[in-house]
């Protein structure tokens, strides 16, 4: 019998008994992380002191949330991100210096091989919704341009959904595209304006915060990767602060520092010019990189 195996099981010395198990483990990491889960997981039991039948559910909805994974939907990383465990980790690693842009939450909805497109190109494929004009300029934490840095874009429609969603409705790659930023560092893009959606709520997250009294919602917001040799990659939002869930974003994703100005411009030449009927939205955001 070895050291570690000595002792009996009790509730006073469940969390010291199971950590203790581990001692031949040989990755220290693992073992210091299984050492701090095991505390606080016998600690939170040991407060709660649920019933059978309670823990029982407990495995239910664990049970339930790995059968609605699939290569389209990841509902382990939906509780993560409704639990607010997405944003500290982001938060913890975050350690960017002072001026540079905030990260926020990736989101599932990102996919790769968006189509590269030139300067002021539209990418709302089915015009539907209140035209938008973004723009902006990529610059360093001392305030010079970042040339050639890949500003990668998504967002979902007018009526909250992301291409994905509905493939038999949208286009493929309906509001998304990637852009090079120029020699100052500027983008622009013509869309649509984003409104508030629910994130995906038809499995055991959505029941879940349903039972918790809270609502699925994220506040309009456009995605960006931003990104470029030498610098952090930045994957942030940018929000309509004007939204009414900007202050119950269900993923806790909204910073201040990434509310932008949306204004609506009622300029018929310009809207002309643009390719646009009547009134539009324009919104200007500068992104900071931190060094690489
Ligand atoms: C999104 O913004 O696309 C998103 C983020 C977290 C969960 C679901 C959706
Ligand atoms: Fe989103």
């Amino acid at each position: 019998m070895n050291e570690h195996e000595t002792g009996y099981f009790t509730e006073e010395s469940s969390a010291d008994i199971v950590a203790g198990r581990n001692a031949a483990c040989k990755d220290e990491r693992l073992k210091e992380v299984m050492e701090v889960v095991i505390r606080h997981l016998h600690a939170a039991v040991k407060e709660i002191k649920p019933t059978q039948a309670e823990w029982s559910k407990a495995i239910e909805f664990l049970t339930a949330t790995g059968h609605k994974c699939d290569r389209w939907r990841q509902e382990f990383i939906l509780l993560s991100d409704v639990l607010g465990v997405s944003m500290l980790v982001d938060a913890i690693n975050a350690g960017r210096p002072e001026g540079a842009s905030e990260n926020t939450v990736l989101g599932p909805f990102h996919i790769d091989g968006a189509p590269k497109y030139e300067h002021g190109r539209n990418i709302c494929l089915d015009r539907k919704g209140e035209d938008l004009v973004v723009r902006g300029r990529v610059l360093d934490i001392d305030g010079n341009p970042v040339a050639g840095a890949t500003v990668d874009v998504w967002q979902a429609n007018d009526e909250g959904f992301y291409d994905v969603q509905q493939k038999d409705l949208q286009p493929a790659f309906n509001l998304r595209g990637v852009f090079t930023t120029d020699e100052q560092g500027g983008y622009w893009f013509r869309s649509v304006k984003p409104k508030f959606y629910s994130i995906p709520h038809d499995g055991p997250v959505g029941k879940m915060l349903d039972s918790l009294g809270r609502h699925p919602r994220r506040p309009a917001h456009l995605h960006f990767i931003i990104s470029r040799e030498g610098f952090d990659t930045l994957t942030t939002h940018i929000f309509d602060p004007d939204d009414p869930y900007i202050h119950s974003d269900a993923v806790f994703g909204v910073k201040e520092s990434l509310t932008a100005d949306f204004q609506k411009i009622g300029n018929p030449q310009k809207a002309k010019e643009l390719d646009f009927d009547g009134e539009y939205w324009e919104v200007e955001f500068n992104f900071v990189l931190a060094p690489g």
